[in-house]
């Protein structure tokens, strides 16, 4: 079976690069800075550093736990891997369901999300290009800006041509397999992404006062960190904490880490290893993401900027598509160097979190027989094929986005935590038991002690999740999507049409491929 050529990590530098790859993307760059910005600054990191420690890193122990047990099985995906675990307490036909739901889950968020993930790195490429070129000087106000980002949302050749190549040169990577192809990536990629960002900051920081006096980039910087406690009564607030934390460590997101820990050896340390990588992530998300977004908003756009980051948090692209381009040309070539830093930045960041996910379809359709080279190129075409409404939205509507929102909200924000929600109560004390334990600390250069286990993951995080799920659905306001524009409905239609039907087709491979694990 898979075990025959099973394939491994190469270095323990390489795993790391490659996990922070997978969590360090557009969520900490762009999503972070949004949420921040929406829901009252400083106020807003108390859900989420709650979160960051209640749920984020035992969660994340949790998946790289069943990620490593999963491999050492022959389980490259959720599904085999959820039936592995269940069926040690629900018996076959228990553990047979259970690997439906993670099949369903794993190809629904996974192509559903990516769709629109991707699209958005294609975006960030077509403005990469406008900098390297030098062409973005020429833009000099911000709704010049949105007129040419309008535009490419309305041109299928300027929507549809970045995404491509970048789909294709993400495929390229995963057909190299785990250590040939995507380690060597991330170990390209990851080190331009910490230089790039590192360099934006600094600039951010010293080059205080480009535009006007009164812009002190200083100034953004304090405003993130000033909390607006009267944002603290809104649950949104809370929601929206939470709901980052998932994001930007991947928890919930069609099993990538879990899929990515399947390729650790088993006697190799994950507990250090994961909480590194975590680390890694919150530095570049906190530290990074919201010094750069802040310090070069304010600096170049003033106050108003900081509205525009608040628009990021709503809808993920506001700042970065329409507000930098036109920050950056003001100031001419110097912008254009500032801003391919910026944006080839977030092409990496994208990119290595996108491999993750076309990794995770070609490890599943692995288990039905079929290569990883076409495996990577059958993903491209699933991605291309939920993710073109989007093109076709922006051509029929003159650049509206409600597929693309709408998905985030149900892929990006609902079915994470129902993802997780099963993971914890199958990973937990009560299915998984002291196993569990054994198998995260196995190798550990740190112990997780067994409270973790017992109560936080198997009693809190469940308790937690099932209030989130309550709230999530009443908190949003569906309305709002759907009255966006007159064809709002038909595009909130085909995502829902097309997230159900991925998770029928993924819990029927989910169920059939569980019947090559019983043994
Ligand atoms: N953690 C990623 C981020 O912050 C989320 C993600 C991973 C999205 C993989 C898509 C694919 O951007």
């Amino acid at each position: 079976m898979a075990e025959a050529r099973r394939e491994y990590w190469a270095t323990r530098i390489g795993l790391i690069l490659a996990m922070a790859g997978n969590a360090i993307g557009l969520g900490n760059f762009l999503r972070f800075p949004g949420k921040v910005a929406a829901y009252g600054g400083g106020a807003f990191l108390i859900p989420y550093f709650i979160t960051l420690f209640l749920l984020g890193i035992p969660l994340f122990w949790l998946e790289w736990a069943i990620g490593r047990y999963g491999g050492e099985h022959g389980a490259h995906w959720l599904a085999p891997m959820f039936y592995l675990i269940a069926k040690k307490r629900f018996g076959v036909r228990g553990a047979k369901i259970a690997a439906a739901i993670g099949g369903g889950l794993t190809l629904a968020v996974g192509i559903m999300l990516t769709a629109y993930y991707t699209n958005i790195i294609g975006w960030i490429a077509y403005w990469a290009g406008w900098c390297i070129s030098g062409k973005i000087t020429s833009i000099t106000e911000v709704s010049q800006a949105k007129t040419a980002f309008i535009q490419v949302l309305a041109n299928p050749v300027y929507n549809l041509i970045p995404w491509i190549v970048t789909l294709v040169l993400i495929a390229i990577i995963v057909t190299g397999g785990i250590a040939r192809g995507i380690e060597r990536a991330a170990k390209i990629m990851m080190p331009l992404l910490f230089l790039f960002a590192v360099a934006l900051m600094i600039i951010g920081f010293t080059w205080r006062t480009p535009v006007r006096p009164e812009w002190d980039s200083l100034k953004g910087f304090f405003w993130m960190w000033t909390p607006n406690m009267a944002k603290l009564a809104d649950p949104a607030t809370w929601l929206e904490g939470t709901g980052q934390i998932f994001f930007t460590l991947s928890l919930g997101i069609a099993g990538i880490i879990p899929t990515y820990a399947s390729y650790i050896r088993k006697e190799e340390d994950i507990a250090l290893t994961a909480l590194t990588t975590a680390t890694l992530n919150e530095i570049c998300e906190v530290i990074l993401g919201g010094s750069i977004a802040f310090t070069l908003a304010y600096a170049f756009g003033g106050p108003d900027a900081i509205a525009l980051v608040a628009i990021q948090g709503k809808s993920p692209f506001a700042l970065t598509m329409v507000a930098y381009p036109a920050f950056f040309g003001r100031i001419g070539l110097a912008g254009a160097a500032l801003g391919a830093m910026w944006y080839l930045l977030l092409w990496f960041a994208g990119v290595t979190s996108a491999m993750a996910l076309v990794n995770t379809v070609a490890a599943l359709l692995e288990d039905f027989g079929i290569r990883r080279t076409y495996g990577s190129f059958i993903s491209i075409l699933l991605l291309l094929a939920a993710g073109i409404p989007i093109t076709i939205e922006g051509m029929l509507t003159g650049g509206e986005t409600v597929y693309l929102d709408f998905t985030d909200f149900i892929v990006g924000s609902l079915l994470l935590v129902v993802t997780c929600l099963i993971e914890a109560i199958l990973g937990g004390w009560f299915v998984w038991g002291p196993e569990a334990l054994e198998e995260v600390n196995r190798g550990g250069y740190i112990r997780i002690p067994e409270w973790v286990w017992k109560y936080v993951i198997s009693i809190i995080d469940p308790i937690f999740l099932i209030a989130m799920l309550v709230w999530l659905p009443m908190s949003t306001k569906i309305a709002n999507f759907l009255t966006r524009h007159p064809l709002a409905p038909t595009f909130v239609g085909i995502s829902v049409t097309l997230t159900i039907l991925l998770f029928i087709i993924g819990a029927i491979m989910g169920y059939k491929c569980a019947e090559k694990y019983e043994r």
